[in-house]
């Protein structure tokens, strides 16, 4: 079958089965994942977060988890979704009927993830912007913080700017698996990973980058305590967009010949490679500047444009660093869109068009909510405390992913079996999978436990 072929018009209305889209090349899938993976999560989070417990000693945790985590429920995703070649709730319930609740769960904290996420995506374009006409001129953050509150706290702007994110998340995600997202990621992520070190070259060869790299790097081992560990491997699950159907939904596009085992360790190094260099490419500069690095998501939109201000060709830099987070953002909410999307085709039975424009226009009627809660409607709760805003982002990452997460190892592991996942994973016994027995292990014992720990965690019941 001609796979290249067959993208554009499968998906128009007819009373032929469509063929399923599948990706052409092994290259455009790992990209497209790790594209999913790489985001803010990345890019702000995981810089401070290691530098606030214990910088090398907080790096060398964080690899562990990758490995016994990461790779580990990957894996088991993917796997879920190329043996079904379904959406989330599909391969659920073709396994198990009384399951398929949890893939729908999936789609739902997809879908309502990017009430928030495409917010922020909309802000980060309208950096992009103010990047290129050379609007941060000032050294102070708290002057450049104000920029920032001013513009998200309006009412109208920041929804427009939202708007033309999410159009072009959906004009990927409408243009089909092949030729929309695969030939997206295979500009964005090898530009996204150039730039990125463009970034860290100029970081660190700023004078005095020493003590960021310090902060970022030495180990400080007497930091490391139940909680770092918590913060670890909850920070490994988000950045790696699990729990969600997305690599189910991913892995349903896979061919049968695919190496799985392969991709899910290529996808947590490169994501985590990404990480790194992140961490390389902002801490020094804001060591160097004198700011403090751990001002959370503050740090991307106003410590950063300060540093920038007093950077020589920071401008360049800059827009450099703005057009890249956005290409992080959007890489994320392709895969969230997608996940949605395939639901209504597969599911629903819409043809891509419809499934895609539905999902999008829900999305965005959501957004407007969300985008006000920084602004107009801040005092208007939707959970004790929380704007919308907040308050689906907590729904989502704190509850509905741990949840989800902990329900897929318990559903690999023990409902549908080890046996019958490692038969798919080993392409029916043709492929070498050594480590089996390890992998049955982890996902049995090891992941559900550390996931309910992580749940435990952000619940805020282990103080
Ligand atoms: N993995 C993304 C990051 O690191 C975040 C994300 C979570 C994206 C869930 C999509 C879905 O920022």
């Amino acid at each position: 079958m001609n796979k290249s072929s067959n993208a554009g018009d499968q998906w128009a209305n007819s009373s032929i089965e469509p063929a399923r889209d599948q990706w052409v090349t092994r290259m455009g899938f790992i990209l497209a994942t790790v594209g999913s993976a790489v985001g803010l999560g990345n890019l702000w989070r995981f810089p401070y977060v290691a530098g606030q417990n214990g910088g090398g000693a907080f790096l060398f945790v964080y690899l562990l988890m990758v490995i016994l985590l990461g790779c580990t429920v990957t894996l088991a995703e993917l796997t879920l979704g190329r043996h079904t070649q379904l959406n989330a709730l599909g391969a659920y319930r073709k396994l198990r009927k009384k399951w398929a609740w949890v893939g729908g769960m999936g789609i739902f904290a997809a879908l309502i993830i990017m009430f928030y996420y495409s917010v922020v995506g909309g802000w980060v374009l309208k950096f992009v912007v103010a990047a290129c006409t050379g609007q941060f001129t000032s050294n102070d953050p708290a002057v450049c913080g104000q920029f920032f509150a001013n513009f998200a706290s309006s009412a109208v702007e920041p929804i427009i700017y939202t708007a033309i994110f999410l159009l072009a998340t959906a004009m990927i995600v409408y243009r089909g698996v092949s030729s929309g997202i695969e030939k997206a990621s295979k500009v964005l992520m090898p530009l996204l990973f150039l730039f990125i070190v463009v970034l860290v070259i100029r970081s660190v060869t700023l004078p005095g980058a020493s003590t960021g790299l310090a902060y970022f790097l030495v180990p400080d081992f007497s930091a490391i305590n139940g909680k770092t560990i918590l913060t670890a491997m909850g920070q490994v699950f988000y950045s790696l967009s699990l729990g969600m159907g997305i690599m189910v939904t991913y892995g349903s596009y896979l061919d049968k010949q695919s190496n799985m085992v392969k991709s899910s360790i290529i996808v947590p190094m490169l994501d985590t490679l990404a990480a790194v260099l992140a961490g390389l490419a902002i801490l020094p500069a804001v060591f160097v500047f004198g700011f403090s690095p751990d001002s959370g998501p503050g740090l991307m939109f106003s410590t950063l444009p300060a540093v920038f201000s007093q950077m020589p060709l920071g401008q360049i830099f800059a827009i450099l660093f703005f057009v890249l987070v956005f290409f992080a953002a959007l890489t994320s909410t392709i895969s969230l869109l997608e996940v949605v999307v395939t639901y209504l085709i597969d599911e629903k039975k819409f043809s891509r068009r419809k499934s895609a424009i539905l999902a999008t226009t829900v999305i965005f009627i959501f957004t407007i909510p969300a985008s006000l809660s920084m602004g107009p409607w801040a005092d208007i709760h939707f959970l004790p405390g929380m704007g919308f805003f907040s308050a689906v982002d907590y729904l989502s990452s704190n509850i509905l992913l741990p949840i989800a997460g902990f329900l897929l190892c318990i559903f690999i592991g023990w409902v549908w079996g080890v046996d019958k996942a490692i038969y798919e994973i080993t392409n029916e016994g043709s492929l070498e999978f050594k480590l089996a027995p390890v992998w049955a292990f982890l996902i049995k014992y090891v992941a559900p436990i550390a996931i309910l720990l992580i749940f435990i965690n952000a619940l805020g019941f282990l103080g």
